[in-house]
């Protein structure tokens, strides 16, 4: 008798679901319909995100999103929910790139779900993250609203891999004098990429894209130190040569130090 009685409160659950959501499906499709039951949505919109929009906490939202959280893992690498867990899923993960769907959310509603789930697929991760940790996460998910202007230029298959990666070389004041001096002597990047790295330099002005702006926020976001890494050792397909044979691992490291410096416009 006891089992019986166990399966009630889910013979409950179902009905009140049904009753209670009968567009549910539409709702499902509708990417920008809200999340929030709508009469806790006027209170939920009206708190605001605790930390600012940094790089401290978009990097440490970065590493959540491919680490412990595997958001990734049905979000995509890029945001674009594309991600192989969530290939079987209806509705599909939600893409983070979408511009309209950017536009709609509010920070405190991206965190709500975070941290509540949605009926429609999405898990909660209230018990398994911080109050921090989800703040961090909104953070990151805001800088995968522009994704498009900066596709990873590491293949898709490494990606996950090379984001990941760690810098070993501390980013103090020694390692970033050594990548200023590389950057302006041997490594010649100032021919290219300018003098305050805007990407203005004369020898650069034939490529198509053009060498990248170092001071753009947005790509700073967007790339980890190991992806940054990768793309001065081994050049990209769209233009960037690789310095891997001229520099040492350590010489590298320092020049994406130098790089982080360029982006917080020193
Ligand atoms: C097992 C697959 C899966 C994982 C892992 C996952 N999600 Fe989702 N997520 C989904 C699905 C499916 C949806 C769409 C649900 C919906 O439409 O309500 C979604 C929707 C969302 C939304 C959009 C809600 C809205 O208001 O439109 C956010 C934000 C989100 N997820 C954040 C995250 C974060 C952050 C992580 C990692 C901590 C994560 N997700 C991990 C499957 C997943
Ligand atoms: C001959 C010109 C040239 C020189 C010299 C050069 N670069 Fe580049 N670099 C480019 C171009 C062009 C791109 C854009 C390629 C692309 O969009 O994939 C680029 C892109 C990059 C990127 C961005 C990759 C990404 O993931 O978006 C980094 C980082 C970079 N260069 C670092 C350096 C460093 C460090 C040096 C010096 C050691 C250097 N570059 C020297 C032309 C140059």
């Amino acid at each position: 008798m006891k089992k019986k009685n166990s399966f009630m409160p889910l013979v409950f659950l179902f009905i009140i679901m049904t009753i209670s959501y009968p567009g549910a499906g539409a709702l499902a499709e509708d990417s920008l319909a809200p999340r929030i039951n709508p009469g806790r949505l006027r209170s939920i919109r009206l708190i605001k995100n605790p930390l600012p929009l940094d790089e401290q906490s978009v990097a440490a939202g970065k590493e959540i999103y491919f680490g412990k959280g595997i958001c990734f893992s049905c979000h995509g690498d890029t945001g674009k929910g594309n991600g192989p867990s969530g290939a079987g899923l209806d509705p599909r993960p939600r893409d983070f790139t979408s511009i309209a769907w950017q536009k709609v959310r509010t920070d405190a509603e991206i965190y709500t779900v975070i941290n509540e789930g949605t009926q429609f697929g999405m898990m909660a991760y209230g018990n398994s993250l911080t109050e921090e940790e989800r703040w961090d996460l909104v953070n990151y998910i805001r800088t995968l609203g522009v994704a498009e202007d900066f596709p990873p230029r590491v293949n898709p298959g490494r990606l996950p891999e090379v984001k990941l990666m760690k810098n070993p070389v501390r980013p103090d004041s020694k390692s970033v004098a050594l990548g200023k001096e590389i950057y302006f002597g041997k490594g010649i990047c100032v021919s290219c990429h300018g003098e305050s790295g805007k990407g203005d330099g004369q020898s650069g002005a034939s490529f198509n894209p053009g060498p990248r702006d170092f001071t753009n926020t947005t790509w700073q976001n967007l790339r980890t130190d190991g992806e940054i890494f990768v793309a001065i050792n081994e050049g990209t397909q769209l233009g960037m040569m690789a310095f891997g044979d001229n520099l040492t691992e350590q010489e590298v490291w320092s020049l994406v130090n130098y790089l982080r410096e360029i982006g917080k416009g020193k």
